[in-house]
Protein backbone atom coordinates (compact mmCIF):
# COMPACT_ATOMS: atom_id res chain seq x y z
CA UNK A 1 0.00 0.00 0.00
CA UNK A 2 1.19 3.33 -0.87
CA UNK A 3 2.23 5.75 1.53
CA UNK A 4 0.42 9.07 1.44
CA UNK A 5 2.70 12.22 1.63
CA UNK A 6 2.74 13.86 4.68
CA UNK A 7 1.11 17.61 5.03
CA UNK A 8 4.70 19.47 5.31
CA UNK A 9 5.91 17.66 2.11
CA UNK A 10 2.77 18.66 0.21
CA UNK A 11 3.02 22.29 1.92
CA UNK A 12 6.90 22.73 1.33
CA UNK A 13 5.94 21.20 -2.51
CA UNK A 14 4.05 24.67 -3.10
CA UNK A 15 7.42 26.46 -3.12
CA UNK A 16 8.75 24.67 -6.29
CA UNK A 17 9.12 26.87 -9.29
CA UNK A 18 6.10 24.96 -11.07
CA UNK A 19 3.96 25.79 -8.74
CA UNK A 20 4.53 29.25 -8.22
CA UNK A 21 3.38 29.81 -12.23
CA UNK A 22 -0.56 30.54 -12.95
CA UNK A 23 -2.82 27.85 -14.18
CA UNK A 24 -6.71 27.61 -15.47
CA UNK A 25 -9.02 27.56 -12.61
CA UNK A 26 -12.23 25.30 -12.60
CA UNK A 27 -14.72 27.78 -11.73
CA UNK A 28 -18.39 26.87 -10.82
CA UNK A 29 -20.30 26.98 -13.82
CA UNK A 30 -22.83 24.24 -13.46
CA UNK A 31 -24.35 22.21 -16.15
CA UNK A 32 -21.61 23.15 -18.31
CA UNK A 33 -20.15 19.80 -20.28
CA UNK A 34 -16.47 19.42 -18.28
CA UNK A 35 -15.32 18.11 -21.92
CA UNK A 36 -16.34 19.06 -25.85
CA UNK A 37 -18.83 16.61 -27.46
CA UNK A 38 -16.96 17.05 -30.36
CA UNK A 39 -14.14 15.14 -29.12
CA UNK A 40 -16.19 12.62 -26.93
CA UNK A 41 -18.97 11.63 -30.27
CA UNK A 42 -20.19 8.49 -27.39
CA UNK A 43 -22.57 11.38 -26.31
CA UNK A 44 -24.12 12.03 -29.83
CA UNK A 45 -25.01 8.28 -30.35
CA UNK A 46 -26.21 7.58 -27.23
CA UNK A 47 -28.84 10.68 -27.66
CA UNK A 48 -29.30 9.86 -31.17
CA UNK A 49 -30.74 6.16 -29.93
CA UNK A 50 -34.51 5.53 -28.74
CA UNK A 51 -33.29 2.15 -27.46
CA UNK A 52 -30.74 3.32 -25.80
CA UNK A 53 -32.77 6.08 -23.90
CA UNK A 54 -35.04 3.39 -22.63
CA UNK A 55 -32.10 1.00 -21.41
CA UNK A 56 -31.01 3.87 -19.61
CA UNK A 57 -33.93 4.86 -17.97
CA UNK A 58 -33.51 4.16 -14.20
CA UNK A 59 -30.84 7.01 -14.88
CA UNK A 60 -31.17 10.31 -15.66
CA UNK A 61 -29.80 10.71 -19.32
CA UNK A 62 -28.16 14.07 -17.67
CA UNK A 63 -26.05 12.40 -15.28
CA UNK A 64 -24.98 9.99 -17.82
CA UNK A 65 -23.73 12.44 -20.32
CA UNK A 66 -21.72 14.21 -17.17
CA UNK A 67 -20.65 10.85 -16.24
CA UNK A 68 -19.09 9.85 -19.56
CA UNK A 69 -17.74 13.15 -20.58
CA UNK A 70 -16.18 13.34 -16.86
CA UNK A 71 -14.60 10.13 -17.32
CA UNK A 72 -13.47 11.15 -21.39
CA UNK A 73 -11.94 14.47 -19.45
CA UNK A 74 -10.01 11.84 -16.75
CA UNK A 75 -8.83 9.94 -20.04
CA UNK A 76 -7.59 12.63 -22.12
CA UNK A 77 -5.46 14.30 -19.39
CA UNK A 78 -4.15 10.75 -18.15
CA UNK A 79 -3.06 9.80 -21.07
CA UNK A 80 -1.77 13.43 -22.37
CA UNK A 81 0.58 13.53 -19.19
CA UNK A 82 2.07 9.68 -19.43
CA UNK A 83 2.97 10.18 -23.19
CA UNK A 84 4.01 13.47 -22.43
CA UNK A 85 6.34 12.21 -19.90
CA UNK A 86 7.34 8.99 -20.43
CA UNK A 87 7.88 9.29 -24.35
CA UNK A 88 8.44 13.06 -24.73
CA UNK A 89 10.70 13.62 -21.78
CA UNK A 90 12.50 10.00 -22.72
CA UNK A 91 13.13 11.04 -26.36
CA UNK A 92 14.79 14.70 -25.32
CA UNK A 93 16.65 13.17 -22.26
CA UNK A 94 18.39 10.72 -24.97
CA UNK A 95 19.27 14.01 -26.94
CA UNK A 96 20.99 15.51 -24.08
CA UNK A 97 22.87 12.02 -23.43
CA UNK A 98 23.87 10.98 -26.73
CA UNK A 99 21.59 8.04 -26.41
CA UNK A 100 21.15 8.34 -30.55
CA UNK A 101 23.33 7.10 -33.53
CA UNK A 102 23.48 10.77 -34.34
CA UNK A 103 24.84 13.27 -31.68
CA UNK A 104 23.20 16.57 -31.27
CA UNK A 105 25.17 19.71 -30.66
CA UNK A 106 24.63 21.95 -27.70
CA UNK A 107 22.05 24.33 -28.94
CA UNK A 108 20.21 21.29 -29.50
CA UNK A 109 20.68 19.36 -26.25
CA UNK A 110 19.49 23.42 -24.24
CA UNK A 111 16.45 23.23 -26.05
CA UNK A 112 15.73 19.58 -25.18
CA UNK A 113 16.05 20.51 -21.61
CA UNK A 114 13.72 22.87 -22.01
CA UNK A 115 11.13 20.56 -23.25
CA UNK A 116 11.54 18.47 -20.83
CA UNK A 117 10.81 21.21 -18.12
CA UNK A 118 7.94 22.41 -20.09
CA UNK A 119 6.21 18.62 -20.29
CA UNK A 120 7.16 18.42 -16.54
CA UNK A 121 4.94 21.38 -16.20
CA UNK A 122 2.03 20.25 -18.84
CA UNK A 123 1.94 16.92 -16.76
CA UNK A 124 1.51 18.95 -13.54
CA UNK A 125 -0.90 21.21 -15.06
CA UNK A 126 -3.31 17.71 -16.11
CA UNK A 127 -2.97 16.61 -12.90
CA UNK A 128 -3.98 19.63 -11.67
CA UNK A 129 -6.97 19.81 -13.81
CA UNK A 130 -8.00 16.16 -12.56
CA UNK A 131 -7.84 16.87 -9.32
CA UNK A 132 -9.94 20.13 -9.29
CA UNK A 133 -12.29 18.00 -11.63
CA UNK A 134 -12.56 15.23 -9.49
CA UNK A 135 -12.74 17.28 -6.25
CA UNK A 136 -15.93 19.66 -7.40
CA UNK A 137 -17.89 16.92 -9.28
CA UNK A 138 -17.14 14.00 -6.73
CA UNK A 139 -16.83 11.62 -9.74
CA UNK A 140 -14.02 8.91 -9.32
CA UNK A 141 -12.24 8.00 -12.47
CA UNK A 142 -13.24 3.81 -13.54
CA UNK A 143 -9.69 1.49 -13.56
CA UNK A 144 -8.38 1.61 -16.68
CA UNK A 145 -6.37 -1.89 -17.65
CA UNK A 146 -4.18 -0.91 -19.95
CA UNK A 147 -1.18 1.19 -20.87
CA UNK A 148 -1.74 4.50 -23.29
CA UNK A 149 -2.83 4.25 -26.62
CA UNK A 150 0.19 5.55 -28.39
CA UNK A 151 2.51 4.25 -26.28
CA UNK A 152 1.08 0.51 -27.08
CA UNK A 153 1.02 1.23 -30.41
CA UNK A 154 4.92 2.51 -30.47
CA UNK A 155 5.92 -0.64 -28.27
CA UNK A 156 4.10 -2.93 -31.00
CA UNK A 157 6.12 -1.00 -34.01
CA UNK A 158 9.61 -1.31 -32.24
CA UNK A 159 9.65 -4.71 -32.16
CA UNK A 160 9.68 -4.41 -35.77
CA UNK A 161 13.05 -2.65 -35.87
CA UNK A 162 16.61 -4.20 -35.08
CA UNK A 163 17.45 -4.13 -31.52
CA UNK A 164 20.34 -1.78 -32.09
CA UNK A 165 17.93 0.85 -33.47
CA UNK A 166 15.08 1.09 -30.53
CA UNK A 167 16.56 4.21 -29.17
CA UNK A 168 16.55 5.68 -32.29
CA UNK A 169 12.67 4.47 -33.09
CA UNK A 170 11.89 6.52 -30.14
CA UNK A 171 13.26 9.66 -30.75
CA UNK A 172 11.38 9.36 -34.44
CA UNK A 173 7.91 8.15 -32.83
CA UNK A 174 8.26 10.52 -30.30
CA UNK A 175 8.97 13.14 -32.81
CA UNK A 176 6.38 12.41 -34.70
CA UNK A 177 3.82 12.69 -31.84
CA UNK A 178 5.50 16.24 -30.61
CA UNK A 179 4.81 17.69 -34.30
CA UNK A 180 1.22 16.27 -34.68
CA UNK A 181 0.04 17.38 -31.02
CA UNK A 182 -0.01 20.91 -31.87
CA UNK A 183 -2.01 20.09 -35.13
CA UNK A 184 -4.43 18.20 -32.08
CA UNK A 185 -4.36 20.81 -30.15
CA UNK A 186 -5.61 23.23 -32.71
CA UNK A 187 -7.73 21.00 -34.34
CA UNK A 188 -9.44 20.93 -30.95
CA UNK A 189 -9.65 24.74 -29.70
CA UNK A 190 -11.30 25.27 -33.60
CA UNK A 191 -13.91 22.93 -32.68
CA UNK A 192 -15.22 25.42 -29.93
CA UNK A 193 -17.47 27.14 -32.12
CA UNK A 194 -19.19 23.74 -33.06
CA UNK A 195 -23.01 23.83 -31.99
CA UNK A 196 -23.07 20.77 -30.29
CA UNK A 197 -19.68 22.09 -28.19
CA UNK A 198 -21.77 25.10 -27.28
CA UNK A 199 -22.19 24.15 -23.47
CA UNK A 200 -18.34 23.12 -23.32
CA UNK A 201 -16.84 24.44 -19.94
CA UNK A 202 -14.19 27.12 -20.80
CA UNK A 203 -11.65 25.45 -18.53
CA UNK A 204 -11.18 22.69 -20.88
CA UNK A 205 -10.16 25.80 -23.38
CA UNK A 206 -7.95 27.51 -20.97
CA UNK A 207 -5.73 24.03 -20.65
CA UNK A 208 -5.20 23.52 -24.16
CA UNK A 209 -5.04 27.38 -25.09
CA UNK A 210 -2.22 27.20 -22.72
CA UNK A 211 -0.33 23.79 -24.04
CA UNK A 212 -0.60 25.16 -27.11
CA UNK A 213 1.89 27.98 -26.55
CA UNK A 214 4.64 25.73 -25.91
CA UNK A 215 3.47 22.91 -28.26
CA UNK A 216 3.77 24.89 -31.22
CA UNK A 217 7.27 25.76 -30.59
CA UNK A 218 7.67 22.31 -29.51
CA UNK A 219 6.10 21.13 -32.67
CA UNK A 220 9.60 23.29 -34.77
CA UNK A 221 11.78 21.70 -33.02
CA UNK A 222 10.71 18.38 -33.49
CA UNK A 223 10.89 19.28 -37.18
CA UNK A 224 13.96 19.71 -37.02
CA UNK A 225 15.29 17.46 -34.72
CA UNK A 226 13.98 14.50 -37.36
CA UNK A 227 15.54 16.46 -40.29
CA UNK A 228 18.13 16.27 -38.83
CA UNK A 229 18.66 12.68 -37.93
CA UNK A 230 17.18 11.23 -40.97
CA UNK A 231 19.57 13.09 -42.81
CA UNK A 232 22.78 12.04 -40.78
CA UNK A 233 22.14 7.78 -41.05
CA UNK A 234 22.86 5.24 -43.29
CA UNK A 235 20.51 3.31 -45.45
CA UNK A 236 20.89 0.38 -43.48
CA UNK A 237 19.39 2.15 -40.87
CA UNK A 238 16.86 4.12 -42.54
CA UNK A 239 15.84 0.86 -44.52
CA UNK A 240 15.84 -1.12 -40.92
CA UNK A 241 12.94 2.13 -39.27
CA UNK A 242 10.96 2.95 -42.73
CA UNK A 243 8.84 0.10 -42.11
CA UNK A 244 8.01 0.32 -38.95
CA UNK A 245 7.72 4.19 -39.50
CA UNK A 246 4.60 3.51 -41.79
CA UNK A 247 2.92 0.58 -39.58
CA UNK A 248 3.08 3.46 -36.99
CA UNK A 249 1.52 6.02 -39.14
CA UNK A 250 -1.13 3.15 -39.93
CA UNK A 251 -1.81 2.41 -36.60
CA UNK A 252 -2.25 6.04 -35.55
CA UNK A 253 -4.42 6.95 -37.90
CA UNK A 254 -6.86 4.19 -36.54
CA UNK A 255 -6.46 5.57 -33.09
CA UNK A 256 -7.67 9.09 -34.24
CA UNK A 257 -10.39 7.19 -36.36
CA UNK A 258 -11.95 5.16 -33.56
CA UNK A 259 -10.56 6.74 -30.45
CA UNK A 260 -9.53 4.92 -27.92
CA UNK A 261 -11.62 1.54 -28.51
CA UNK A 262 -10.77 -0.24 -25.19
CA UNK A 263 -11.59 2.79 -23.63
CA UNK A 264 -14.50 3.50 -25.13
CA UNK A 265 -16.11 -0.06 -25.24
CA UNK A 266 -15.60 0.11 -21.21
CA UNK A 267 -17.67 3.62 -20.91
CA UNK A 268 -20.18 1.64 -22.79
CA UNK A 269 -20.33 -1.96 -20.76
CA UNK A 270 -19.77 0.61 -17.41
CA UNK A 271 -23.56 1.74 -18.78
CA UNK A 272 -24.67 -1.55 -18.80
CA UNK A 273 -24.72 -1.45 -22.77
CA UNK A 274 -24.34 -4.50 -24.94
CA UNK A 275 -21.69 -5.71 -27.36
CA UNK A 276 -23.72 -5.20 -30.65
CA UNK A 277 -24.49 -1.78 -28.78
CA UNK A 278 -20.67 -0.93 -28.24
CA UNK A 279 -20.00 -2.06 -31.74
CA UNK A 280 -22.77 0.25 -33.55
CA UNK A 281 -21.22 2.76 -30.85
CA UNK A 282 -17.73 2.73 -32.44
CA UNK A 283 -18.73 2.77 -35.74
CA UNK A 284 -20.59 6.02 -35.08
CA UNK A 285 -17.30 7.54 -33.52
CA UNK A 286 -15.18 6.63 -36.77
CA UNK A 287 -17.78 8.14 -38.87
CA UNK A 288 -18.13 11.02 -36.60
CA UNK A 289 -14.01 11.92 -36.45
CA UNK A 290 -13.70 11.04 -40.06
CA UNK A 291 -12.81 15.02 -41.25
CA UNK A 292 -10.41 15.18 -37.82
CA UNK A 293 -8.52 11.39 -38.72
CA UNK A 294 -8.20 12.63 -42.56
CA UNK A 295 -6.27 15.84 -41.59
CA UNK A 296 -4.08 13.93 -38.53
CA UNK A 297 -4.05 11.67 -41.00
CA UNK A 298 -2.37 14.05 -44.41
CA UNK A 299 -0.05 15.89 -41.36
CA UNK A 300 1.42 12.63 -40.36
CA UNK A 301 2.56 12.44 -44.19
CA UNK A 302 3.18 15.95 -44.79
CA UNK A 303 5.46 15.88 -41.64
CA UNK A 304 7.29 12.37 -42.90
CA UNK A 305 7.62 14.28 -46.14
CA UNK A 306 8.77 17.54 -45.15
CA UNK A 307 11.35 16.10 -43.07
CA UNK A 308 12.45 14.00 -45.85
CA UNK A 309 11.84 10.54 -44.09
CA UNK A 310 9.15 9.75 -46.54
CA UNK A 311 9.75 10.70 -50.79
CA UNK A 312 6.53 12.38 -51.73
CA UNK A 313 6.08 10.22 -54.95
CA UNK A 314 7.15 6.56 -53.50
CA UNK A 315 5.95 5.71 -49.94
CA UNK A 316 3.04 8.77 -49.50
FE1 LIG B 1 3.21 19.24 -23.67
FE1 LIG C 1 5.67 19.12 -26.27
Amino acid sequence: MMQTIPEAILNWSKSSSIQSKKIPELLNDHGKDIFPISSQPLIKFIESREDIYQTLSNQSIENTRTWVLTQSFYHYFNELSSLETKLICNANAGIISDSYTVKFDRDFKQIASTIIIDEGFHSFCSLNALRQVEEKTGIKPIKRHKKNSAEHIFSCCRKMVEHQYWNDFTLVVASILEALLAKDLDLCLRAKNRVENANTNEFFYSLQENHLRDESRHSCFALLTLESFWANINDQERNNLLPAIHKFVELYSAVISFGDKEFNCQIITELGLNDEIANDAINFYAEYKRQDAKQIHASMLNLLIQTKVFTAAVDA
